[in-house]
């Protein structure tokens, strides 16, 4: 695996993939945290829960997530298509005097080195396809920590996606994991920094 590369990398990879880049890179091109500093609600309450060691931050946006497990001990690695959303996941780490590493990835394209982490974290990214990849990306015993918007969500006004494929049907994130061990499940609809949203959160255990 290696650091953050160049765009040219991904150029080959056809208009979707560059289109999500150009997206997101838009998106986090202002100075302001698109997504905020501070970590998701969910991994804040249940950090203790989790497994020390190495994770993976996927889709990590601008790091609020990935800065945060490091500030916690956890050793680091964020991916995402964003090149301008990992440079400001390292602004983070270095305004919160923490390392992290940095990948510039499409995960569309990306398999995850088997049993090679600890945990996953995945937060608002959901491409059904990458789930097996993640399944098998963690040791035995390892964790997974996931959280996305539910379709309830699009009744909120809320913001967030817009396509219905971004959205989870009821009992659908239990059902992706149900080869792990659930330790914890929640779906509904929940405030966050005085704003609502709907979502499903979960932590479950490889076994
Ligand atoms: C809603 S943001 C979530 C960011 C972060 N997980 C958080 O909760 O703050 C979705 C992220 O997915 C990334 N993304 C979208 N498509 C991607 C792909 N194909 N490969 C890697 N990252 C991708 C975007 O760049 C963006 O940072």
């Amino acid at each position: 695996m290696t650091g953050t590369s160049s765009n040219d990398k991904f150029k080959k990879d056809g208009a979707t993939m560059k289109s999500d880049q150009k997206r997101w890179d838009k998106r986090f091109g202002r100075k302001e945290f698109a997504l905020g500093k501070k970590p998701n609600s969910f991994l804040k309450k249940h950090i203790r829960l989790l497994p020390k060691g190495k994770v993976l931050d996927i889709a990590t946006g601008e790091g609020r997530n990935a800065v945060f497990l490091s500030q916690h001990g956890f050793e680091v690695d964020a991916m995402d298509i964003s090149e301008r959303g990992l440079k400001k996941a390292q602004k983070l780490a270095r305004e919160k005097g923490v390392k992290i590493n940095t990948f510039l990835v499409d995960l569309d394209q990306y398999q995850i080195e088997k049993e090679r982490y600890d945990l996953i974290a995945n937060f608002y990214f959901l491409k059904r396809r990458f789930i097996p990849r993640i399944k098998k990306g963690i040791k035995k015993g390892g964790k997974v920590i996931f959280e996305t918007y539910i379709l309830e969500h699009r009744t909120l006004g809320a913001g967030g996606p817009k396509q219905a494929k971004y959205f989870l049907k009821p009992n659908e994130l239990l059902r992706l994991f149900k080869d792990f061990r659930i330790q914890l499940y929640r779906e509904g609809i929940f405030k966050e920094g005085g704003r609502k949203k709907a979502v499903a959160s979960l932590i479950a255990e490889k076994i």
